[in-house]
């Protein structure tokens, strides 16, 4: 069986989680449309609502990369559930998507759940509005 290209990746980026007032790492991955990885973490602050999600570090770190197009999201966190992007990463994510990006939620075991972005975010807002 084919190696799962994101289950280390989002490991790692889970141990270097800054979540010492949740105790709550999260990991993710993006995969540009160029094939490139890119990771991040959630990093919060004793302000609160400054916090990141793990999500939003890993966009960042595609767009500083020079890419702008996202054709599948990894997200990793322990639990039960699986841990979905929340609804403001998912307005994000959208902003970079692609017809078909996909949502996969991890826990460290493996892949727990995989959703279309489209179906978490229906009748998304988005810059076509703006035109
Ligand atoms: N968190 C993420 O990093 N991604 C999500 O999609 C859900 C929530 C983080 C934010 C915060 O640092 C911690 O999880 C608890 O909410």
């Amino acid at each position: 069986m084919a190696k799962d290209p994101y289950l280390e990746l989002l490991k790692e980026a889970m141990e270097r989680a800054y979540a010492p007032y949740s105790g709550f790492p999260v990991g993710a991955v993006v995969k540009s449309n160029s094939g490139k990885l890119y990771s991040g973490t959630n990093m919060e602050n004793a302000a609160y609502p400054q916090g990141w999600c793990a999500e939003t570090s890993a966009i960042a770190a595609m767009v500083m990369a020079g890419e702008q197009q996202l054709v599948e999201v990894a997200v990793m966190a322990e639990g039960e559930k699986p841990c979905p992007p929340c609804g403001g990463c998912r307005q994000k994510l959208w902003e970079f998507a692609l017809p078909g990006t996909r949502v996969l939620v991890y826990s460290p075991q493996g892949l727990k759940a995989s959703w279309l972005l489209e179906n978490l975010l229906p009748h998304a807002f988005g810059g076509d509005q703006l035109k």
